[in-house]
């Protein structure tokens, strides 16, 4: 009795917070759910209450009562109870349709620039440069012979690794803009923003292809001293750090562009794009994995270029701030 009286407060609750009410009402209504659910118990009297009562009393069919069930645990997941009164408006494409997503919003999404130069590289020049061009080929070895040409498997692993050093990056430069009361000229933002993309990426990628335990297992250990070492690098020397980004970078692109010649030549099939995909790059409705390999090849691209620039500000003697992040490089 009591899961249908509290069904019945949150959906009084929430017609009364979708009408046009400010935020405040909205935040004073939905906060008052909890002492109303006492109120209602002692209260049966109460006019929605009684309704469900005699609903309760009813002798249903079984049908209708397995759909109510659903219907009840479908709103209990929607509207979590708050004390707080937190909640979202509703969030629609530009069609009018619901957005579905709770992991990055319309706005947050973009359309890819596929333009970009796929073929540029950094010709290591300095001993830090091509330590980091060596380090990068040298780590690519393993992963070769692990995963071969198993392109889909390979990718989603790689995406674990890659938003790695964004947040670490993005982390360090807040400690330091905190430390020593400056300005960060974008960066924080702007590496924050690669970490997210490349989530993005591995969101996408797991729709794919699903990993089996022991993907799982290599990609807590590789995090775990990935991370401690990315760490330890950006701290030590971050000119290095990014020169090592940028590698791994072009890497990447090489790797999705092989991917997309397994695509081409059919071993791998051309399957539909994931609708996470679809959302998130603005691509067509019947986008194909092509489609989707083709926009993370351009990001990848992009991610080469900002670190590979932060690299050269730091290689020049400067410190990040001095030069403001780029713009639309996610
Ligand atoms: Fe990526
Ligand atoms: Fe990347």
């Amino acid at each position: 009795m009591n899961r249908f009286l509290v069904r019945s407060v949150l959906i009084n609750a929430r017609s009364y917070c979708s009408s046009s009410f400010s935020n405040g009402y909205t935040y004073r209504a939905v906060a008052t759910v909890r002492p109303g659910l006492e109120t209602v118990r002692q209260q049966s009297g109460n006019s929605f209450a009684g309704f469900e009562w005699r609903r309760m009393m009813s002798s249903a069919a079984p049908e209708k009562d397995m759909e109510e069930e659903k219907t009840e645990e479908k709103e209990k997941k929607e509207a979590v109870v708050s004390y707080w009164g937190i909640s979202r408006p509703k969030i629609t494409r530009e069609d009018g349709t619901e957005w579905p997503w709770n992991c990055f919003m319309p706005w947050e999404t973009y359309k890819s620039n596929v333009s970009i130069d796929l073929t540029k590289h950094h010709v290591p020049k300095s001993f830090a440069d091509k330590f980091a061009y060596r380090t990068v080929k040298i780590l690519r070895i393993p992963t070769d012979i692990f995963f071969q040409r198993r392109y889909g498997c390979r990718a989603m692993m790689l995406e674990t690794v890659a938003a790695v050093p964004g947040m670490v990056g993005g982390m360090l430069l807040h400690l330091k803009s905190l430390r020593r009361f400056q300005h960060s000229g974008g960066w924080i933002k702007a590496l924050l923003e690669e970490a997210e993309n490349e989530r993005m990426h591995l969101m996408t990628m797991v729709e794919l292809v699903k990993p089996k335990w022991y993907e799982r297992l290599l990609v807590l250990t590789v995090q775990g001293v990935f991370f401690n070492a990315f760490f330890v690098l950006y701290m030590l020397s971050p000119k290095l750090a990014h020169r090592i980004v940028g590698y791994l970078e072009e890497e990447a692109i090489h790797s999705y562009t092989e991917y997309l010649k397994d695509i081409d030549s059919g071993k791998i099939e051309n399957v539909p794009a994931p609708a996470i995909a679809i959302d998130y790059w603005r691509l067509p409705k019947d986008a194909t994995l092509k489609d989707v390999i083709t926009v993370i090849r351009a990001d990848e691209a992009h991610h080469r270029d900002v670190n590979h620039f932060a690299s050269d500000i730091q290689f020049q003697g400067k410190e990040l701030r001095e030069a403001p992040a780029p713009l639309g490089y996610r």
